[in-house]
């Protein structure tokens, strides 16, 4: 990248399209799509039928919520209930409203990087539990985990939902959790959600919808790029692509380019060209089982203590603590 180029390149958002787009094979970051077009479209992909993995946690909490309160209340003093990645928050909920009717002593801080989906879950929560405390906070996750570490006044537990890690690959996820356990006391809990790994064909479908809302999804990556650097990416010339792997676990999605084209990015000063078939990985969305979870835990400092699971053994909530 010449000087010129990266005066130019005043965000990390376009330095990293610049390196993924210049870069062969190429590639994008899947946390570009959520701008608020994205956040409007994982909200309907929570909703679609073939993305079971939001069902399945809700059941989970349905289930399993007097188990889960066990661990997480304390005799006294109360806790801290982080949330990562909160969004609007439709399962936690759930969780919130059971610990209020006991009576538990808690604070609800939820902690998202879109502003939006946070003054809506703020607003939310103020009417449906009005004597909740909440204290929402903006940022990316790696940077509010080094903020975690000096909040300390009382039990902590940490929750990441919705497999929100799988889209890291393993050893950003080995990563994440050391910087996870690094934040937390001897008492404190990580509650984690992770998809399993289950009959292929059912996870496939899952990131290959009938209605073509998870194709609108990924394809938010280029029409965000046109948006916010005038380029010129024609969307009807690049196809989803989805593929999983039943060996490792991991589902890949990609665009794939379904002609030879130049795509124009002036923000960037860059012309990109595609030869036909060329492909733009955007995302993986990792599937598990209690082996691969157990290893991820003991090589970042952690040891699972429990886990809850769906009546089809489709998702599961872990329990972590510090080693
Ligand atoms: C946010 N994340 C856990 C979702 C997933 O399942 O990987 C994002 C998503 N991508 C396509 N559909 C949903």
């Amino acid at each position: 990248m010449d000087t010129e180029t990266s005066v130019l390149l005043d965000t990390s958002f376009k330095n990293d399209v610049f390196q993924g787009l210049t870069t062969s094979p190429k590639f994008l970051y899947s946390k570009y799509i959520y701008d608020s077009e994205g956040d409007k479209l994982f909200r309907e992909i929570m909703n679609l039928k073939e993305y079971y993995l939001t069902d399945c946690e809700f059941e989970i909490f349905q289930l399993h919520k007097q188990e889960i309160s066990e661990y997480f209340k304390t005799t006294d003093g109360g806790f801290d209930l982080i949330e990562l990645g909160a969004g609007d928050g439709k399962k936690t909920k759930i969780l919130l409203n059971y610990f209020q009717e006991l009576g538990i002593d808690f604070t609800y801080k939820p902690i998202d990087i879109s502003e939006n989906a946070l003054a809506g879950l703020e607003k939310d929560l103020n009417e449906i539990l009005p004597n909740l405390e909440v204290e929402p906070e903006k940022g990316e996750y790696f940077e509010v985990l080094s903020r975690l570490k000096d909040y300390n006044k009382r039990k902590k537990v940490i929750m990441v939902l919705g497999s929100n890690m799988g889209n890291l690959l393993h050893l950003k996820a080995i990563e994440f959790l050391i910087q996870l356990k690094d934040s937390m006391s001897e008492d404190d809990l990580l509650f984690m959600g992770l998809d399993q790994k289950k009959e292929p064909q059912i996870i496939l479908d899952a990131y290959n919808d009938s209605q073509g809302v998870t194709e609108a999804f990924n394809k938010n990556l280029l029409a965000r790029i046109n948006r916010e650097m005038d380029a010129n990416f024609q969307l009807d010339q690049f196809k989803h692509w989805e593929v999983y792997d039943p060996e490792s676990g991991t589902a890949k999605s990609y665009l794939v380019s379904t002609a030879a084209q130049t795509v124009n990015i002036p923000a960037l000063n860059l012309e990109v060209k595609f030869d036909i078939w060329e492909t733009i990985h955007t995302e993986i969305s990792q599937k598990y089982d209690d082996a691969t979870v157990e290893w991820l835990a003991e090589e970042s400092g952690l040891k699972v203590e429990t886990s809850f699971t769906d009546s089809k053994n489709y998702f599961k909530n872990y329990i972590f603590r510090k080693k």
